[in-house]
């Protein structure tokens, strides 16, 4: 026998023990839906994530219905927009009667206490299917597309959005959109600033969800380089000053290292996008009867929970919450 004091396998001896020093929980009020709508009729399969489709608006009832039931409390919604719609400056991203601002009346008039989040970037709405306006010789113009942005934001707000979440990464839009807010007596809308968000290959299955893939060259230019974990601090600190309420951080699952890094570097909420590349992998891998679904998902959710973050946004929210509800 080996003369060890210390065993740490003593608090692992049974499930009691492990539950007391357990040092992180995973709730299904921590997470938040994203939803795909089209103006179209019916559900629209999207290949490369099983399980989500674009919802026309009577699908989006029943889908947020049965989420609802089963605990899930906000929602962020992403359009797909018609290609005859789109032009270089998105101008359809502040039409009052657009597909995201109807859609947010009806939700909220449906259901007043969910939490309805509007995602702020011009790519759905913009020819180019960049997150800015771009110019003749190709670069993304920053103030212009901030402009625009605020117009977005507040066709939102008047719409009735509890949270504005900026996905553009354009320099700036987090003042400029908290000034346009207040002087249009919007104090009380809440901005989820995509403060830490990488130029990922991670987003392509959501980019074939959309159709919204930019159409030359990449995001590099607004989108921060992987191998960066010290510019995110730079990031947050604009995104505090400016007045952001909540910080995100996106991708999550290989970020890791930033959720924490970020949840060092500010008191406010931190949020994390568990994007539609990390889902399509398990996804994948589940089908293929490679992985155990639902405790990889799970598991991967409180690794995100671990490194730091408050919220989680992600594709699993509805089927999580019935897990861990043990409805399934
Ligand atoms: C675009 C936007 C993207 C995502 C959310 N908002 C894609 C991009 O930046 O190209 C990605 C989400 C995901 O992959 O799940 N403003």
């Amino acid at each position: 026998m080996l003369h060890m004091p210390i065993r740490p396998r003593r608090n692992r001896k049974n499930a009691v023990l492990r539950g007391f020093a357990r040092e992180t929980t995973l709730e299904a009020n921590r997470l938040i839906w994203p939803l795909f709508i089209h103006a179209g009729e019916g559900r629209q399969a999207i290949k490369s994530m099983p399980g989500c489709f674009r919802l026309s608006v009577a699908e989006l009832l029943k889908e947020v219905a049965a989420g609802v039931a089963d605990g899930v409390c906000s929602v962020v919604l992403f359009p797909a927009i018609d290609e005859k719609l789109k032009n270089r400056t998105a101008d359809e991203c502040w039409n009052a009667q657009g597909l995201v601002p109807q859609t947010v009346r009806l939700l909220k008039q449906k259901w007043p206490d969910l939490c309805v989040i509007t995602d702020v970037a011009l790519d759905p709405y913009n020819s180019d299917g960049h997150d800015g306006v771009v110019s003749e010789d190709g670069r993304i113009i920053n103030d212009e597309t901030v402009h625009i942005l605020c117009k977005q934001a507040l066709c939102h707000a008047r719409a009735g959005a509890d949270i504005v979440s900026p996905s553009d990464m354009m320099d700036g839009r987090i003042g400029a959109i908290r000034a346009a807010l207040d002087a249009d007596g919007f104090q009380d809308v809440a901005i989820l600033a995509y403060t830490a968000k990488y130029a990922s290959a991670f987003y392509g299955p959501f980019r074939d969800a959309l159709d919204s893939a930019p159409k030359f060259g990449d995001k590099k230019t607004y989108q921060m380089d992987p191998a960066n974990r010290r510019e995110s601090h730079r990031e947050v600190a604009l995104d505090e000053a400016e007045g952001a309420d909540m910080v995100m951080v996106k991708p999550a699952g290989p970020y890791l290292d930033v959720i924490a890094e970020v949840r060092a570097a500010t008191a406010l909420p931190v949020a994390a996008y568990q994007v539609s590349g990390e889902y399509a992998m398990l996804k994948a891998a589940a089908q293929n009867g490679w992985l155990d679904e639902k405790k990889a998902a799970l598991e991967s959710l409180l690794a995100i929970r671990r490194a730091g973050a408050d919220m989680i946004l992600t594709y699993y929210a509805h089927q999580a919450a019935r897990w861990l509800a043990g409805k399934e």
